[in-house]
This record gives structure tokens, sequence and C-alpha cells, in this order.
């Protein structure tokens, strides 16, 4: 597990699949504490041995070469390194973990107004990869170019994450294949017309698969404990994209300069409730934005969305032919005996697969295709498709933090299989029948109970900080997994340190769509001129399925992997 170049090539980290925590950060400092007598040492080669830590001190920084991380051509004004930080604030003799980034220098080296951090969210992104290969993933603009000229930008990796070291390493790729293939880790969870059915129908399916649900989680933690031993005690204990937002800009609001969160989590959540309870607060625009999906598809026609079967179709025909396939394959599971792994399509594989592509608008057309195929009776490429992320979708660092940061044990009851039937079947009725219990985070985030960490030191609000220069937070109109709600929430909390930017479109995040306003706003706000409250910005191009969509490189193989 160390920082040798063959090791980093080895386990390169997958483009992960968790779009709903995909959201984004971006904080400026007010300036960067390395604490007194820290050294910056340059390497040329190679990536430096945390775990061996010899010679280096909390706050060292060590520059090495961006080659070692990418097999990529290297912009030529990045730099990429890692700081040494304690592996526990309060045991000093824990020893050191090494904090990976990446950075890209200001432009603008005499009116250079200070740096940005950047992380991804995921949990699990790459803040290293998006500052050095930035890709385009979600929307139009590089990060960096939005942020402008004047700051340096520094994307990092959060502990256990991609190459900050120790990484968390549980079961290698093939272990983990074989642990999920053709359970509720990789099948998801399967409902019978949720639409109609009674709650207590509902719940009796659902209860056996949570047995075995909670039954693999222990499993995982067992073997992530032995393997990674006391390594698991030092996951940041604050997290994802806006919930490290929050948690920064409350912890720590004097060091604060300009922050933008996009695709907003709320932190209390995060930090106080369990996570099954989540869902019934984060999907309330979930089937809005799937009726969004059916109507541009409806008006793209076949020619452009291939679950159209003729030129003016009404919308709800196209979802009701979805939710007769969904309940069909509830009943009856699509054997798949050829092809890249001989297996079958359960309702909940399908179901929770149109869900991530529901968070992406830009890969609607092709989400049109492999569903419009399986309903005309190809399944493969859907299921191909569905098996590979739900594995290379699935990562232990995930479980490592969003553990880390649960409420203990000792102050929660955590939920028995049919505590959680019972909130899925409340959030199926009440919120998102389609979707209630089939997005991701219904899987790699529960079982806390059998995870034998939480991080020292804990913070769980309050979330009401001062800040010098408000916060901007960024909601969609409609995102199905951080929806609008969720980002008033948290201005709500700040009145008067926050300012709220409304995109109105679909997707995850603002940075799904294009929107050259949006984009100006948030360049504009890094440059010192603050947008008015409650803006609100329009996208650039509102019809999902346009022509450039369909041949635009959207490949679904990036979703998977980089
Ligand atoms: C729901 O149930 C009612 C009554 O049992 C039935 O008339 C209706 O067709 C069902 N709808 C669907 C979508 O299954
Ligand atoms: C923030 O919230 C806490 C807890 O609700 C409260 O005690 C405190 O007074 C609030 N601070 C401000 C500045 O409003
Ligand atoms: C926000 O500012 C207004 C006007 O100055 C003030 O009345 C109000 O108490 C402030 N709210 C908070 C939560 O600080
Ligand atoms: C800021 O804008 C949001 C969204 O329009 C609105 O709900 C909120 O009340 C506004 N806040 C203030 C302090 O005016």
């Amino acid at each position: 597990m160390g920082f040798v170049t063959s090791d980093l090539q080895e386990t390169q980290p997958k483009r992960l699949l968790k779009f709903f925590w995909l959201v984004l950060a971006l904080l400026v400092l007010g300036f960067v504490h390395v604490h007194q007598g820290s050294k910056w040492y340059v390497f040329t080669t190679g990536w430096p041995d945390s775990t061996l830590g010899r010679g280096y001190s909390a706050g060292d920084v060590v520059f090495t070469s961006c080659a070692a991380l990418t097999d990529k051509p290297v912009p030529r004004d990045v730099d990429c390194g890692v700081i040494f930080v304690p592996k526990n604030y309060f045991d000093k003799h824990a020893g050191l973990s090494g904090i990976a980034f990446a950075r890209r220098k200001s432009e603008n080296k005499i009116q250079k107004k200070g740096t940005v951090f950047l992380n991804p969210g995921g949990p699990g992104g790459s803040g290293v990869l998006e500052v050095l290969a930035p890709e385009k993933m979600w929307g139009q603009h590089r990060i960096p170019t939005m942020i402008g000229p004047n700051y340096d930008v520094i994307g990092f990796d959060i502990r256990g994450v991609a190459f900050t070291r120790p990484k968390t390493e549980c079961l290698n790729e093939d272990e983990k294949a074989l642990f999920h293939a053709n359970t509720v880790l990789e099948q998801g969870f399967t409902v019978s017309n949720p639409l109609n059915a009674s709650k207590d129908a509902l719940k009796a399916e659902l209860v056996p698969q949570y047995r075995q649900f909670l039954a693999l989680k222990q499993v995982q933690s067992q073997i992530c404990a032995e393997r990674m031993g006391d390594e698991l005690n030092h996951f940041f204990g604050a997290s994802y994209g806006t919930i490290l937002g929050s948690y920064l800009v409350n912890m720590f609001p004097e060091r604060i300069g300009r922050v933008v969160i996009d695709g907003v989590a709320t932190p209390d959540l995060w930090s106080t409730t369990l996570n099954h309870k989540w869902p019934h607060k984060w999907l309330v625009d979930a089937e809005a934005t799937f009726e969004r999906f059916l109507r541009d598809c409806a008006a793209a026609g076949p020619s452009r969305c291939a679950l159209a079967q003729f030129p003016n179709q009404p919308w709800d025909h196209i979802r009701d032919r979805i939710d007769a396939y969904f309940d069909d394959l509830a009943l009856h599971p699509l054997p798949l005996p050829s092809g890249s792994r001989p297996g079958y399509l359960t309702s909940g594989l399908a179901r929770s697969t149109l869900y991530i592509g529901i968070e992406i608008p830009k890969l609607w057309p092709k989400w049109a295709s492999l569903f419009g195929g399986a309903l005309s009776g190809d399944a493969r490429p859907l299921y191909d498709f569905a098996i590979r992320q739900a594995i290379g979708g699935y990562d232990y660092a995930r479980t490592a933090v969003s553990c880390a940061d649960a409420p203990e044990s000792n102050d929660v009851d955590f939920p028995t299989p049919e505590d959680l039937a019972e909130e899925a079947v409340r959030t199926i009725s009440e919120v998102s029948p389609r979707f209630g219990v089939s997005i991701e985070f219904s899987e790699p985030d529960g079982g806390c109970q059998f995870w034998p960490y939480r991080s020292p030191g804990r913070f769980s609000g309050p979330w009401n900080a001062t800040l010098a220069t408000p916060m901007l937070i960024v909601s969609n109109t409609l995102d199905p997994i951080t929806p609008k709600a969720n980002g008033l929430w948290v201005h709500e909390q700040m009145p008067n340190s926050s300012l709220m930017l409304i995109q109105d479109g679909p997707g995850h995040t603002a940075m799904s769509m294009d929107s050259a306003c949006t984009f100006e706003a948030i360049h504009n706000y890094f440059a010192g001129i603050l947008p008015r409250n409650g803006t609100v910005c329009l996208v650039d191009e509102p019809d999902t399925f346009s022509e450039e969509g369909l041949s635009d490189g959207y490949a679904l193989d990036r979703l998977i992997k980089r």
C-alpha cells in the first residue's frame, strides 16, 4: 500500500457512479494553515510512501511527478504532491496520512487572489483527477476555467480515497465481483407494482431482501476490519462535496474566504440521522425529474429517443410501458444465459439503473437506447452495463467515510430488516413510488452498526455560522437526489451568510447541464461580484434529446472507468 508508481497504476480510481453524491464544493480558505517549521520537498519521480512517513512531519508538503497519476498528458501549469497530516489530531503517535493534491497554478502571478480547494464528492470522487485530467464529464466547462485565472486551484483526495494514503482496500476487484454477484448489493431491491401494491405486500417483499442486505454488510465490515485494522479509524470525519463545504464553513468560519456548494446534501441529516431516513427528504423531486425525462423523450420522438415508439406518442404511454416492464420483471426475472456473464435481470437492478440515468441529462439519449432496447426484447446491453456499474461503482471508501460519520451504536437504535422495509415503504408511498428503494445509497451507506470505527471528534452542528463573504449555494429545480429544498435548508440556517442561485433545469448538480448564466455567476463570484440572492439561471439547451446529445462523446464506459 505504498506510494510507488506501479501501485498507483494498478489502483487508478474507478470513475465512480455515485452521481447522487457527486456534489461539488469549491472553497477558498482565507489562508492555508501549514504549521511553522513544515518543510517543502520536491521529488521528480514516483510518489513518496506516506505509510513509512520517515523523515516527514505533519504539515510537510512533498511535490512529485503528476505523470505517476495519469496516463494522459499532464497540463503544463499543474503540479502534484502530498501534504502530510496527522492520522488523528487527538493522538500525535498515530502517525501520518498523505493527502494527495493536484494544483493548477494561477495564470495571474501578480494579482493572485488565493487558492480554491475543489472536491467533487462521491464519496470517492478524486479531486486530483478533476484538476489533472478535467474531462468534459458533467457539463461543458472545466471547473478551473470557471473559477478563473486569479486563483490556484487545488483538487484533493480525502482520506481513504484515490491517491491519498492509506487507501481503503478491503476486497480486491475479483473478490468484490464474486462477493456482490447475484446478491441485493448487485441486484438492488425489487418491489412488485409499487404504484398500486398494499403497504403490507411491499413490506413482506422487502423484509427478506433486507435480511440478506444486513448479513452482507456485516461480512463487509468484518473483512474491512480484519484487513485494514486501525487504518479505518482515520477517515476524515466530514464528507462529501457540499457536506464537506458545510462542515468546514461551520467548523472554521473565520478561515473561509469564498465557498460554492452545488447539489446540496443536508449536513444535519448526514451527521445525526441514519441513512435509511435520507431518501424520504432527498427524493422529493425524483418523480418530477423522471417525468421531465419522459416528456423530453416523447417530444423528441423515435428518431432521437429510442423509448418513443412513434411520433407524438403521449409521454405517459412511455411511462406506463416502463412501469409494466418493471412489474413484469418483478414477477419474472429475465434469464440471460449468454454474454459477459450468465445471469438474470431483476426489477430492482433495472429500476436503480434507470435512476442513475435520470441524474444525468446529458446521458438521456443513451439511457433511452439502453431501456428502449430492453423493452423491445434485447436486455443484454442493459444487463451488462448494469452489473459492471453495480460492481465498479461500489467502493468501500464510501462506506468507510459515511460510517465513520454516522451516529454511534450506543446513541441510536440501528434499524432491523423490518424497520428498513417500513421506511422504504414510507418513501415509496409518500415520496417516490418508482425510486423510493432504488437508489444506490440504499446500499453503501447502510449497515453502519457493524462498522467498527467512528471518526474521533465528529462534528454535528450547529450549521448557522457567520461568514465574512456569503457562501454561494447552487440548486437545480429538478435534481432527483439533492433537491432545491436541501439548498434552501442550508440557506435558511445562515440567511445572512449565504446566497441562493437556482438553475432552472433537470439533473444532479448544476454542472450536469450547460448554463452560461450559472457559469458566469460562479465566475463572477470568485472575481468578487456577488450574485443577487434568488437569481434564477436558465440552461443553454433545454432540449435534452438534441442531435448533439446523441452523438456526444458521453460513452457509457466513461461512467464506469476512466
Ligand atoms: C391499481 O389497482 C386498481 C384496483 O385494484 C386497478 O383498477 C388498477 O388498474 C391498478 N393500476 C395499476 C397501475 O396497476
Ligand atoms: C446557532 O445555532 C445554535 C444552536 O441552535 C444556537 O445556540 C446559536 O445561538 C446560533 N448562533 C447564531 C449566530 O445564530
Ligand atoms: C440577518 O440580518 C437581518 C438584518 O440585518 C437581521 O435582522 C437578522 O437578525 C439577521 N439574521 C440572522 C440569523 O443573523
Ligand atoms: C434568498 O433566495 C431564496 C430563493 O429564492 C429565498 O427562498 C430566500 O428567502 C432568500 N433569502 C433572503 C434572506 O432573502
